[in-house]
């Protein structure tokens, strides 16, 4: 037996006990002719002591027999920081180079070293326990969805191009030479054949891929839990994952979230919050001031067509060099606007504005007092086209909601945000695009307006689509899905996806939808960012367990790399040199 006890176990109760232990060595003290060695499992770390002055390096692998006895200087810190083992045998499994950082809590290695050696990382207690909360977490979701009758069901990986508005990862066929597999960017079309097929509840915890830009929360894959259900309405998906999420906060982590889970439409969430994912951990709304402040001989608000303001709370404080930092803030490209005005509501009830030379004391007064400004608050105001300048609005907003440390990781308000319109247009391709994917419904109220030739009625078709958004992160996202083959071909034609390619790409599910679809709808979450969420954490690379970085390289095994020219030959594929 290599072991009697995890190192994480052993407690005062044990006292007495012969025991055996097995485990790391993760760092060794001296003391006269004594060593102290802190040995460490999965489990937790155990204090050995051996009355010999021995060499064991860090991260050699050993085994030791012992006798558990009470510690002289406890340590609280630790569960079984009350006892030590008085080792009677050391045997050592295994020697270990020094590793290029050191493996505690807190490492010393930079993140690009850790990267390299990611098994040596993965040996450390946070990301010990962050793959061990998405191991939680997983279970939480089968347990559910199986009692709730959901099957787990496996789609392919090697598939045809999925239109979920990234670039694909696609590989080369070597018995079709010439033609290529896309990766899946989710599994959409056949959750959507399981439904045509009766399969009724399905979900599965899957990998998608992505050949996008990549951000804190984006990985090149990542995963999904993947859902979808036939013969429902919206209310039913939405009930069903509400129920799903706070099953999960309760049992993973022990909090009750407010429910019913707030909704909001998407033109309220763009009106008041600027974004389609909004943070309502803290207020600080947006407001619309254009008739307020238009026709006062400023003509930076007078050309605008739109002019929005947010109320900073307490920021009244702020100085000229801090104001003059935030212009420069929100003049930067991430951001995009042109200036920042702002309106200070003083502590004794004097305003102070960037523009009072356009303005009384009493119009500016009207202002703060719409914004609902009061004494020590700050108001920041914002033009130019009403969308765009709503979100810019809405990245100030969350920038002073991090900088008065209203956005703490500990505190969790889910939202869904529903209602969004079906399509979006591009100005710069001068066609629409679908918000969701091609496979959402119209809202059959506005059956009508999608069959129409003109672009102000297609603009107003909403969608039965929702996203479940937490802490200004979009957490997942879904809808109500088209079910019959003509709504399906003219979603195409809306689209501008012709007939020859619609058939091309996506033939099967426009004849699928001829032999019996069931009317369906669905979701999928991010479970990486679930996970990272869970876990008090914006950047989802410590949730999985050999992630990639912002290149979108493993560097750990050095991929992506060349092949053979052998295999190039065999795909008849040929690299162009320059
Ligand atoms: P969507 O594209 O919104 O919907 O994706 C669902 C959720 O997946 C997560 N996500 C990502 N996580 C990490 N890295 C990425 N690159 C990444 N991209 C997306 C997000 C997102 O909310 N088929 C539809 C779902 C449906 O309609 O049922 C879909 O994939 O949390």
């Amino acid at each position: 037996m290599y072991r009697t006890h995890t190192c994480g176990e052993l407690r005062i109760g044990d006292a007495g006990k012969k025991v055996t232990l097995a485990g790391w060595v993760q760092r060794t003290r001296k003391f006269g002719s004594m060593t102290f060695i802190d040995l460490r499992d999965r489990y937790g770390i155990t204090q050995l002591v051996l009355d010999s002055d021995t060499d064991l390096g860090r991260e050699f692998v050993i085994q030791v027999c012992g006798e558990v006895v009470e510690r002289q200087s406890k340590n609280p810190n630790l569960p079984t920081g009350d006892v030590e083992i008085k080792v009677e045998k050391v045997n050592v499994l295994n020697k270990a180079q020094t590793p290029p950082f050191t493996i505690e809590e807190v490492s010393d290695g930079g993140e690009d070293i850790r990267a390299k050696y990611r098994y040596l990382d993965l040996r450390r207690g946070p990301l010990q326990r962050a793959l061990a909360l998405r191991h939680r977490l997983a279970q939480e979701v089968r347990t559910y969805l199986d009692a709730q009758g959901f099957m787990e069901i496996e789609t392919p990986y090697l598939i045809k191009s999925t239109p979920e508005g990234a670039r694909d990862f696609v590989v080369p066929s070597r018995m079709n030479q010439g033609q290529f597999y896309a990766l899946p960017q989710s599994p959409q079309t056949f959750k959507q054949l399981l439904m045509v097929a009766g399969y009724d509840r399905y979900f599965q915890i899957v990998r998608c891929f992505r050949d996008e830009d990549l951000r804190a929360d984006r990985q090149p894959e990542f995963t999904q839990i993947d859902c979808e259900m036939s013969f429902v309405e919206q209310e039913d998906v939405l009930n069903t994952f509400e129920g799903m999420m706070l099953t999960m906060f309760r049992n993973a982590l022990g909090i009750d979230i407010p429910h019913p889970i707030p909704r909001m439409s998407w033109f309220d969430a763009m009106d008041k919050y600027g974004s389609d994912k909004p943070d309502i951990r803290f207020g600080m709304e947006i407001h619309e001031i254009s008739d307020l402040v238009k026709g006062h001989g400023f003509s930076v608000f007078d050309n605008a067509p739109y002019v929005g303001a947010i109320c900073v709370g307490g920021a009244a404080e702020y100085t000229r060099k801090q104001l003059d930092e935030l212009t420069e803030w929100v003049k930067r490209p991430q951001v995009g606007a042109k200036g920042l005005i702002y309106v200070r509501l003083n502590s004794d009830g004097g305003i102070k504005s960037s523009i009072d030379k356009f303005y009384t004391e009493e119009e500016l007064e009207k202002v703060v007092r719409s914004v609902g400004a009061g004494k020590g608050d700050l108001v920041l105001c914002l033009c130019g086209d009403k969308r765009k300048t709503q979100t810019q609005l809405g990245v100030l907003r969350i920038e002073m909601g991090n900088r008065l440390g209203l956005r703490d990781p500990k505190v969790f308000a889910p939202l869904w945000v529903v209602d969004f319109p079906l399509l979006e247009w591009d100005d710069e391709t001068s066609r629409f695009y679908a918000m969701h994917h091609p496979f959402t419904a119209p809202k059959p109220e506005h059956m009508e307006l999608f069959y129409s030739d003109r672009k102000e009625d297609l603009e107003k078709v909403c969608a039965n689509a929702y996203d479940f958004v937490l802490n200004g992160t979009e957490l997942g996202g879904g809808s109500i899905r088209i079910h019959q083959a003509d709504v399906q071909s003219r979603m195409f034609d809306v689209l501008g996806i012709s007939r020859e390619d619609a058939e091309y790409k996506f033939g099967f599910i426009i004849n699928a939808f001829k032999y019996g679809a069931p009317p369906h709808g669905g979701l999928a979450f991010g479970f990486d960012r679930l996970c990272a969420l869970f876990g008090g954490q914006e950047t989802i690379r410590d949730f999985i367990a050999f992630p990639k970085n912002n290149q979108g390289r493993d560097v750990m095994i050095d991929s992506p790399s060349r092949i053979d020219d052998e295999q190039l030959e065999e795909l008849n594929i040929a690299i162009k040199t320059e």
